[in-house]
Formats: structure tokens, C-alpha cells, sequence
């Protein structure tokens, strides 16, 4: 009998809302076990009515769902916390803002080993608006033709840091995260899940800078076919944030977005940290190809 409640936020299993759970109370072995297993099965989890410090958040997210990830901006950093990454809309020049994540894409792709999942955790929301999006690739895999299926297979994706072809510039990196940028990631187009076995899309549009052994040209119009078949509505998630939520979503299974459509004088403000993923999971795949793309 579980330890808690659980309700499927869209008929077809993405995103699932739990009560129930308090982070700031120890979580034993058996619940982590519990859920672990939910996560693999929705993809987003958001955990409702949590009161979490950035240092409670870190700890929670890591004794939860694993260690983790440096994050590649450094100077935006929780104080205190270097693991802890601040979301905030910021004025960068008299009445421009800068939305984080405002297409769609999946986080740190351009990594040899990008993260499992990415937790946010509410600080301050605006009165309406801001709500993030996330699409099922598990379902945009099984929704390909035959035919696409074939194509695709065995094909692997150059992922930078700032794709020529992105749709949204990516904020300059400080001379400090410049200097721990990886190499650029090489990784399959179609992945197997490592802890639901399913197959899903890997796609980022904004890393995303062409295909091992294609010419850009028809590598580009093959993945721009992908993203706009993998971003269709029936695909989606759209969550609503309330204050308290600690929303998880993983970063392979599904790409995500953020709205930046509320009264930028109001402040939306929330922690994230990711969780690394196992790199067997990415290396068995890509290692051989990434030393040789990089060079
Ligand atoms: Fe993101």
C-alpha cells in the first residue's frame, strides 16, 4: 500500500501530482524505492506543499534521486549552495528580459553524460502565468512512422553548447563556465530508457548541430522534422505552478519549456538543481564517437 497519493495529470501518463510526502522529514529506503518506480512511470512528479530551504532542497533532491550535477552557469548560484541554481526573471537592459529555458529543450545535452532529471522548487511566483511544458518522447517515438523509425536508427546527434540553428540565443557563459565546458556530447537519436526499457526521442533544439555522417542540410531538415512531430500538444504536460510545489521531470524522457507571458515587474523565482546520470547509461553509446567528433 503506498505512503502516498498519486493522481495522473493527462490521460496518457505524463506527469503525476503526489500529496503525501514531506522533504523535510527523513526518507527511508523503501519510499525512495516507491518513488523512484512512479518517476520512471510519469516522467514529472510533482510533490505539492513542500517548505524547503536551498540547503534542505539539495539534500532531499540528492538523497532522493541521486548525486548532483555542477550546473554550467557558476555565477548564479544560491548563496551557499554552488549546487543550487537560481531561476529568476532578470532585467538585463531597461525593459528586456531574460526567461530561462524559453523554448523547447532538455537540459545539458551538450554533456558526454547529461543529467537524469532536473528538480525546481517554488521561492516566489507571479500572481498568473509562468507555467512550464513538457512533451512525452517516449510517446513521440511510438507515434514515428515505420518507415521514420528505420531512418532514424542508429543515427547520432552532435549536441554543442549553442547550436548554429538555435532558436533562442544562449546567455554568454563567464570566463569561469566557459572553461568547464565539456566536449560537445554525441548521442543516439533514439535511446532505450534505462530504468522503464522504453524507447524515446533524444532531441535538443537549441544543441542540437548536426548529425554524425550527414551533410547539415538534410541532418537539419531530419531533426526540425523530429522536433515538430515530438512537440506536438497531444504530447504535452503543461504545469501550473502553485506555491510549495517540488516538481522532478527526467531530463531523457521528456523535453520541457518555460513561458515567460506573466508582468515581468512581478518576480518568478524558483531553485533547481539536476541529479547525474549513471554515464554507463550514456558511454556504452556514445563514448567512442564524441572523443572523435571533438577532435
Ligand atoms: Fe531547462
Amino acid at each position: 500500500m503506498s505512503r502516498y497519493t498519486i493522481a495522473p495529470m493527462t490521460p496518457h501518463r505524463t506527469g503525476a501530482e503526489i500529496h503525501g510526502v514531506d522533504f523535510s522529514c527523513p526518507v527511508d529506503a523503501a519510499l525512495k524505492h516507491e518513488i523512484n518506480a512512479d518517476f520512471a512511470r510519469y516522467h514529472v512528479l510533482v510533490f505539492r506543499d513542500q517548505k524547503l530551504s536551498a540547503a534542505q532542497f539539495a539534500a532531499a533532491g540528492e538523497n532522493v534521486f541521486g548525486p548532483l550535477l555542477s550546473q554550467h552557469h557558476k555565477d548564479v548560484r544560491a548563496t551557499g549552495h554552488p549546487e543550487v541554481f537560481e531561476i529568476r526573471n532578470t532585467e538585463v537592459a531597461p525593459g528586456e528580459y531574460r526567461i530561462n529555458g524559453g523554448s523547447w529543450h532538455t537540459d545539458h545535452s551538450n554533456h558526454p553524460c547529461p543529467p537524469r532529471a532536473t528538480l525546481l522548487h517554488t521561492v516566489t511566483l507571479p500572481s498568473y502565468g509562468g507555467d512550464t511544458q513538457f512533451v512525452n518522447m517516449h510517446l513521440a517515438y511510438d507515434a514515428l512512422t515505420a518507415d521514420m523509425k528505420r531512418r532514424i536508427d542508429g543515427l547520432k546527434a552532435i549536441h554543442a553548447w549553442e547550436s548554429r540553428y538555435t532558436p533562442r540565443k544562449m546567455r554568454k557563459l563567464s570566463d569561469d563556465s566557459a572553461m568547464a565546458l565539456p566536449p560537445p556530447g554525441v548521442h543516439p537519436l533514439v535511446r532505450v530508457h534505462p530504468e522503464n526499457g522504453r524507447k524515446f526521442l533524444y532531441l535538443n533544439p537549441v544543441r542540437i548541430d548536426g548529425i554524425v555522417g550527414m551533410e547539415d542540410g538534410p541532418a537539419m531538415t531530419l531533426v526540425n522534422e523530429l522536433i515538430a512531430h515530438a512537440t506536438q500538444q497531444k504530447f504535452e504536460y503543461r504545469h501550473k505552478w502553485k506555491m510549495g510545489d517540488m516538481l522532478i521531470w527526467d531530463d531523457r524522457s521528456v523535453m520541457h519549456q518555460a513561458n515567460g507571458d506573466y508582468d515581468m515587474k512581478e518576480v518568478r523565482y524558483l531553485y533547481r538543481i539536476m541529479i547525474e546520470d549513471d554515464p554507463k547509461h550514456w558511454m556504452a553509446e556514445g563514448e567512442k564517437t564524441w572523443t572523435a567528433v571533438a577532435a
